[in-house]
C-alpha cells in the first residue's frame, strides 16, 4: 500500500493573502472557511497553512511570538479549531508550517531563555537572507546573537537539548489537536558548526546548510514525534543536492518524508544572488529535473511545485503572461504533474495569476524587497535597475490577493488590503472555475489523474529529446503501460513523432492530427498506452 501523501495533491495558502472574511483588509481564517469548497471542488487532499501563529509580522508570520496562540488578525483558536474540524470533515488534511530554526524576537524565550539562541562575542563576515549582517549587538548582555533572516528573527540553538525537548513538545500538542503534519520551514539550518567563522563573500551557508548535527536531530525529532502519528512531513532545504535529499527521505533513514529542492528555482539567476537574473535556458531545466526524479525514484521522495509565497509567479517566469496565458499555465502544470513525486499548487497557480507591477517602492511590503532596496540604493544602484528586479523577482508578486471576483479588489476585502491586489483581477479570477476549459478546470483533471493512475506513483521517468531548448518531453513507464508528455515551452511550432496510444489530456481543444504531431505555442499533450 502506498502512503497516502504519495497519491495525494497538496495545496498552499497564503492566509494573508487569502480571503478577508472581516474587512480588515487582511486575510483570516473565517475566510479560508468560507472557500473550503472551492478548495474540495478542486480534488486537492492536503492543504498547507503558512504559519497562523501570533506574530509581530516582520516576516508576515515566518517570526513567531506564541506558538501556542493564533495571530489575533487571523482570528481566535476556537476558528482554527473550526477550520480544522470542517477540513477533516470533507476529507481533507491539515498541514501546518513549522517554524523552528528561529522565533521572532518578541517571544518571550528570547527574554527568559537566552540559552535557547546563539550568541558570539564577535560577529563573523556572513550577510543575511534580508541584507546586512547576520549578527546583531545587544547590549544588556554585551553579546551578538544569530539572525540568519530579519535581525528581528533570531536562530535557535539546537544543540541544547532544553530546546528541543520544548519544540517536540509543541509539535505533540498540534498534533494531539488532529493537524496531519507539518512543513519545516528552513529545516536544514538548524544545526550551525560550532567555530563559526569568516566566508569568502559573506557566504557562510557551507557552516549552517545540512549542518553537522542536522541528521541526528531530525532523526531525534522522528522519534520523540513524528514517528507516533500518521502524518505528513515535507522540509525547505535550501542548498540541498539529490544525494542530501536521500539522506532526509529515505525511509530507512526515518527523518523526514520529503524535501523542496531549490536547484530549479535558481537556473533563472546568473549568480549566488536571486536578484541577479538571467534567462532560463529549457535545457538546464529538463536535465535539473531529470536529475531529481532518477535521484529520488527508487530511494526518498520527491515534492513537485513551480510556485510557492516566496517565488515569483510561474506563468510570468517559464510560462507566457499575456497571449498565452491559458495555454502555458495548463503546459506548466502538464509538465510538473506526471512527474513522480507529491505536487504543490500555490493559491492562485490554479487560475493562471500573474506576477503583479508596481511602479512604485512603496506598493511593495516585504521585508527582503525593501531591506535590498535599501541597501542597494545606498551603494549607488539605479532605482529603475532594482525596479527591474523587484518587478521580477520580488516574492510580493506571490503575495497579492486572492482573485476571487472582478468586484473591487477581487472580492477578497471589501476594506483596503494590506498588499495592492493584481489590477488584472477582472480578467484573471475565480469565477472562471466552473468553466470547463477553465486552468481551475484542468488543474482538477491532473489531480484526479494522479489519484487514479499508480503510473504516475511509480513509473520510470525517461526524458526525449534532451538537447531541444523548446521542447519539454518525457516518458514514464510501468508494467506494460507508458506515458508521453509533450509539453512546448515556446511560441514556435515545434514537430515531434506521434506517441504510441491514445491522448490522454491536451491543452487544445482541436485535435493534432497526422503522421508527426506539430505542437502548437504552449501546447502540452500526454498519450496513454496499454
Ligand atoms: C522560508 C520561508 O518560506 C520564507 O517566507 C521566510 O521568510 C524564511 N524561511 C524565514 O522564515
Amino acid at each position: 500500500m502506498d502512503e497516502w501523501w504519495k497519491k495525494s495533491t497538496v495545496y498552499q495558502i497564503y492566509p494573508r493573502s487569502f480571503m478577508d472574511s472581516n474587512g480588515d483588509g487582511i486575510g483570516d481564517i473565517q475566510g479560508i472557511i468560507q472557500k473550503l469548497d472551492y478548495l474540495n471542488g478542486l480534488g486537492v487532499d492536503i492543504l498547507w497553512l503558512s504559519p497562523v501563529y501570533d506574530s509581530p509580522n516582520d516576516d508576515n508570520g515566518y517570526d513567531i511570538r506564541d506558538y501556542y496562540q493564533i495571530m489575533t488578525e487571523f482570528g481566535t483558536m476556537a476558528d482554527f479549531d473550526e477550520l480544522l474540524s470542517e477540513v477533516h470533515d470533507r476529507g481533507m488534511k491539515l498541514v501546518m508550517d513549522l517554524v523552528v530554526n528561529h522565533t521572532s524576537d518578541e517571544h518571550q524565550w528570547f527574554k527568559n531563555h537566552p540559552d535557547f539562541y546563539i550568541w558570539r562575542d564577535k560577529p563573523t563576515n556572513w550577510r543575511s537572507f534580508f541584507s546586512g549582517s547576520v549578527w546583531e549587538y545587544q547590549k544588556e548582555r554585551g553579546q551578538y546573537f544569530l539572525h540568519l533572516f530579519s535581525k528581528k528573527q533570531p536562530d535557535l540553538n539546537w544543540d541544547n537539548p532544553e530546546l528541543r525537548k520544548t519544540v517536540y513538545e509543541m509539535m505533540r500538542w498540534w498534533l494531539d489537536k488532529g493537524v496531519d503534519g507539518f512543513r519545516m520551514d528552513v529545516i536544514n539550518m538548524i544545526s550551525k558548526v560550532s567555530d563559526m567563522h569568516d566566508a569568502p563573500g559573506g557566504d557562510g551557508s557551507h557552516q549552517f546548510l545540512n549542518g553537522p548535527n542536522v541528521h541526528r536531530y531530525l532523526k531525534e525529532m522522528n522519534k520523540e514525534v513524528l514517528s507516533k502519528y500518521d502524518i505528513v512531513t515535507v522540509g525547505e532545504t535550501p542548498g540541498t543536492t539529490p544525494k542530501e535529499a536521500r539522506d532526509y527521505t529515505a525511509v530507512k533513514n526515518q527523518e523526514l518524508n520529503m524535501i523542496f529542492t531549490f536547484e530549479h528555482m535558481g537556473l533563472d539567476q546568473a549568480s549566488g544572488e536571486k536578484w541577479d537574473l538571467k534567462p532560463l535556458l529549457l535545457t538546464d531545466l529538463k536535465k535539473n529535473m531529470e536529475k531529481w526524479q532518477h535521484g529520488l525514484h527508487d530511494e526518498g521522495w520527491n515534492s513537485l511545485y513551480w510556485n510557492n509565497h516566496d517565488q515569483p509567479r510561474i506563468v510570468s517566469r517559464f510560462g507566457e503572461d499575456t497571449d498565452w496565458r491559458v495555454e502555458s499555465a495548463k503546459m506548466l502544470a502538464t509538465c510538473l504533474h506526471f512527474m513522480q513525486g507529491t505536487p504543490y499548487i500555490y493559491q492562485g497557480e490554479e487560475l493562471g495569476m500573474t506576477n503583479v507591477h508596481f511602479d512604485s517602492i512603496d506598493d511593495y511590503k516585504d521585508i527582503e524587497t525593501l531591506n535590498m532596496y535599501k541597501e542597494k540604493r545606498q551603494a549607488g544602484v539605479p532605482h529603475d535597475d532594482i525596479m527591474q528586479q523587484i518587478q521580477v523577482k520580488s516574492r510580493d508578486n506571490a503575495r497579492t490577493p486572492m482573485q476571487w471576483s472582478a468586484e473591487p479588489n477581487g472580492g477578497f476585502t471589501t476594506g483596503t488590503p494590506w498588499l495592492k491586489t493584481n489590477p488584472n483581477y477582472k480578467k484573471i479570477n475565480a469565477l472562471q472555475h466552473t468553466d470547463p476549459n477553465s486552468v481551475y478546470q484542468y488543474y482538477k483533471k491532473l489531480i484526479g489523474y494522479r489519484k487514479k493512475m499508480d503510473i504516475i506513483t511509480h513509473g520510470d521517468f525517461e526524458l526525449l529529446y534532451r538537447e531541444d531548448g523548446e521542447i519539454f518531453a518525457y516518458t514514464r513507464k510501468w508494467n506494460d503501460e507508458q506515458l508521453t508528455v509533450y509539453c512546448n515551452f515556446s511560441k514556435n511550432i515545434k514537430s515531434a513523432a506521434r506517441p504510441e496510444g491514445k491522448l490522454l489530456i491536451g491543452n487544445y481543444t482541436e485535435t493534432n492530427a497526422g503522421n508527426d504531431v506539430l505542437l502548437r505555442p504552449y501546447e502540452a499533450m500526454v498519450y496513454y498506452q496499454q
